[in-house]
């Protein structure tokens, strides 16, 4: 398989940053036909939210501000009704016209996904912000009815679920829906007009990058056995970053935008990971995630890439990706998504004294950005589709977990045919039934032990076992 596939680079409508609807002769793809303009004669695009959390508001809200893009909200979907009612009250408070959604569209449970987009239409949108491991269910089903999807990342988690990514992927394309995916950094202005200068040579060859996500815990860390009445599985999901089937870890969940950026700038997704980290709160009762990550990717060309995270209390934070090319070195963003804040240097020195290009501010809002993007693909009818990129991001990320669990580097091709299926059995979860995981006798879950087991932290591929 080639380490530079295509979904690495950006096409050329993307990197110059117009929307879709000004590019003449875009690819027309079989099936591109999905009616745009519906049975009722407006060109009104419906949306169902599907993971009501604070991403699923955030992203509802970025859909509704697209400039004549004509979008409506027409229902929700969420294993939590109040989850539900909350992104409902929220949206309708600041877009009053274009939010349509009375309670007989408000869905609850595991089969919710479904119900909600029954009530949209073909060529209407899908928009998937529930904890990753339901991304492949999802989007399947959406396909089936002919909805363009839009899914946060990440949106694999390990090998098996990558692969039916990719599959989706080519089955979007053939029944011609367009698919966005949440790497909104690919869509950021300034960072496209830094990877431009990178291939005009301005920092020369691109040898090395470094980079980092280190803050406080974030996410919910139980201390005390117990989960009271609730449901195993209701409950895994509202701490997700806890539990490898639902989202990949912190690793997948917080890393994902970070290494695609990098291997973007690289242009190639890395080959190989070698990683070591490290459980540091033994007081951890529900949370498979070590607190510290170290990777060290190595692209085809021998070029780097050291990445670290640390979720810990009271060490120093850092947040941002870098690079060092012959000429110089740059920053890709420095201190958050947005704005990114990208600059080259004159030299290795990464200071004021030597700024050679620096990302005019302000920035446009890549949260936004993406958004426009997407829809004007669908008014205007090009082909869109995010799929492949996006799982492939998350694989390389999962990849660097993986090697730290296990404590041996791993291969993009042996990671990628890997059999150990973290979310198998995910589409048959049912409202009231069995998790994926379940506690042992003490409550406890098993976490990864380096050295100890084939996979992270099981020797037997078999739901259940361990
Ligand atoms: N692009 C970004 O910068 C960005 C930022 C934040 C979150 N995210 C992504 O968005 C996703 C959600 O993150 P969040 O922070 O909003 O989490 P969250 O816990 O706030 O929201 C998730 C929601 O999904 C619901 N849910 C869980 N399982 C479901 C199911 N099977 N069907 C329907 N609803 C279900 C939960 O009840 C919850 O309301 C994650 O994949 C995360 O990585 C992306």
């Amino acid at each position: 398989m080639s380490r530079t596939p295509a979904s690495i680079h950006p096409s050329r409508r993307e990197f110059l940053g117009a929307t879709a609807g000004q590019i003449a002769g875009a690819a027309a793809l079989a099936g591109l036909a999905l009616p745009r303009v519906h049975a009722a004669g407006s060109d009104e695009i419906r949306i169902a939210v599907v993971g009501c959390g604070g991403r699923g508001g955030g992203a509802a809200v970025d859909a509704l501000s697209v400039p004549g893009g004509e979008t409506r909200v027409v229902a929700l979907a969420d294993v939590f009704a109040d989850r539900a009612q909350i992104v409902k009250r929220s949206i309708e408070e600041q877009f009053k016209e274009r939010v349509d959604v009375p309670d007989d569209r408000i869905f609850i449970g595991f089969e919710a996904y479904k119900q909600a987009l029954d009530c949209l239409r073909p060529g209407d949108i899908a928009l998937f912000a529930t904890p990753p491991a339901f991304r492949a269910p999802m989007l399947a089903y959406a396909i089936e009815k002919g909805v363009h999807t839009f899914m946060e990342k990440p949106i694999s988690v390990d090998g098996p679920s990558t692969r039916r990514m990719l599959d989706l992927a080519r089955q979007a394309d053939e029944k011609g829906v367009k698919v966005a995916v949440g790497l909104m950094c690919r869509h950021c202005d300034r960072r496209r007009e830094l990877f431009q200068r990178l291939r005009d040579g301005e920092a020369g060859e691109l040898i090395a990058f470094r980079g980092y996500r280190e803050h406080d815990p974030v996410h919910n860390l139980d201390l005390a056995p117990g989960r009271g009445d609730m449901n195993e599985v209701l409950w895994q999901l509202k701490r997700f970053h806890n539990f490898l089937w639902a989202s990949g870890g912190i690793f997948s969940d917080y890393c994902v935008h970070h290494i695609d950026e990098v291997a973007w700038m690289q242009g190639s997704w890395p080959v190989r990971a070698d990683a070591t980290g490290g459980r540091h709160y033994q007081g951890k009762i529900n949370d498979q995630n070590f607190d510290s990550y170290a990777i060290e990717y190595t692209f085809a060309d021998g070029a780097k890439f050291f990445y670290s995270s640390r979720v810990m209390k009271g060490c120093d934070k850092k947040f941002g990706v870098f690079g060092q090319g012959s000429k110089g070195a740059f920053t890709i963003s420095g201190s958050g998504h947005s704005p990114a804040k990208s600059t080259i240097y004159t030299g290795q020195k990464s200071d004021k004294e030597h700024v050679l290009w620096a990302a005019e501010q302000p920035e446009p809002n890549p949260y936004r950005r993406e958004w426009e993007h997407f829809v004007a693909a669908i008014i205007a009818g090009d082909a869109y589709n995010e799929t492949v990129r996006g799982a492939e991001a998350s694989m390389v990320t999962a990849m660097g977990r993986y090697a730290a669990h296990t404590g041996r580097p791993i291969t993009y091709d042996e990671y990628l045919n890997s059999p150990d299926d973290l979310t198998a059995g995910v589409d048959a979860l049912v409202d009231g039934g069995p998790s994926i995981l379940v506690a042992g006798p003490d409550g406890t879950y098993p976490v990864p032990n380096p050295g100890k087991y084939k996979f992270e932290y099981r020797d037997s591929v078999t739901p259940g076992q361990s």
